[in-house]
């Protein structure tokens, strides 16, 4: 975890403005240095001016005592059920989880310990899968207030989202930072499939660029609308939202520098989003590990097929079951 070196009279209200930012590392110490306060972050803010350090600076004592879900349930569980506990998520103050078959009789330890390592939690969720074209999970809550609404913060933009009604994946932060980051100044980008518009806020807050989203779903429309309005003085960027179907809409548009599709599980979509790249396509899709040259395959002759000379790279991206996986293909369209 990084550190930003600021002035010792400007710490507290840098501080303040990080934490409002979602980025102030609160489980570790700031640190004096000279003249200076090394303040903890979660990543690099991107704010001009200031210095950013690759140190860790030591955690809190009162935070290391119960560190993760697992520490605080290995007083209570066996060695055989903890075998059992599955990865959660923290979106805003709501805790979603899964719970396997063989922890059914844990559930109360299960919420006694998140509350314990997140002590600001106001929901505990209980997830299903993620079904039809709106990719929305099956939840029910298990403690706390019943509402499965949230702000979620995530690479310095506030994202409200209503988990009984939109998709969204809080594991796809990394992914969105590492696109922002490629994202040059003035890019003209469309992202089709663009939910409550998480890639559009991360990537606008960070760059002068014009953005063009679509999205089906009204619900995911509506928010996404309320998330322009809830980040507005923090984005360099302008996003454009146009509520319909990509595969009716995007014929209409003309071709942008780069189009993000983070297309549903089961949709093709990849010569529709290809037909509107004139630079780079950054396409997700689910691919089985022995088929994965066969995919890029697939690209590079939608490429030919178009008269245009690509390189693609696949980026596994997370895991979706046993030898599958969620994949980026970051296509570059030479000519
Ligand atoms: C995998 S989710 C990605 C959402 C968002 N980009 C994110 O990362 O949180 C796919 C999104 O595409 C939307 N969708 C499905 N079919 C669509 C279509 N034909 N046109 C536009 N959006 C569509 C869904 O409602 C959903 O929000």
């Amino acid at each position: 975890m990084p550190a930003v070196r600021v002035p010792k009279e400007r710490a507290e209200s840098l501080k303040e403005r990080l934490k409002k930012l979602g980025l102030y590392d609160g489980k570790r110490r700031p640190r004096r240095d000279g003249d200076s306060v090394l303040l903890p972050v979660i990543e690099d803010p991107g704010i001009e001016g200031l210095e950013v350090l690759p140190i860790d600076l030591p955690l809190r004592p009162e935070r290391q005592i119960y560190v993760t879900l697992e520490d605080v349930l290995r007083e209570k569980l066996s060695e055989e059920e903890l075998r059992h506990l599955m990865r959660y998520d923290v979106i805003g103050d709501i805790a979603v989880v899964r719970i396997a078959p063989e922890l059914e009789h844990r559930v109360e330890d299960i919420i006694g310990g998140l509350r314990k390592v997140h002590p600001f939690l106001k929901v505990i969720a209980r997830k299903g899968f993620h079904s039809g074209p709106f990719r929305v999970g099956e939840y029910s809550v298990i403690w706390g207030e019943n509402r499965l609404e949230t702000v979620h913060r995530e690479n310095g933009v506030e994202i409200k989202v209503d988990l009984g009604r939109v998709f969204f994946n809080p594991r796809m932060k990394g992914e969105r930072y590492r696109l922002a980051r490629l994202v040059r100044d003035g890019e003209k980008i469309l992202i089709p499939f663009a939910g409550v518009l998480p890639y559009a806020l991360v990537i606008a807050r960070r760059k002068r660029v014009k953005i063009t989203a679509v999205e089906l779903n009204e619900e995911a429309y509506r928010l996404g609308l309320e998330n322009l309005e809830l980040n507005r003085k923090r984005l360099r960027g302008e996003v454009e939202f146009i509520h319909g179907d990509a595969f009716r809409i995007l014929p209409e548009l003309p071709t942008y520098d780069r189009v993000i599709s983070p297309t549903p599980r089961g949709v093709d979509a990849l010569s529709l989003t290809l037909s509107k790249a004139g630079r780079f396509l950054h396409y997700y899709d689910f691919v089985h590990e022995a088929k994965m040259g066969e995919f890029r395959g697939r690209i590079i002759e939608h490429c030919r097929k178009t008269g245009r000379d690509c390189d693609v790279r696949i980026k596994k991206v997370s895991d979706f079951k046993p030898h599958t996986f969620k994949v980026c293909a970051d296509v570059h369209i030479k000519g």
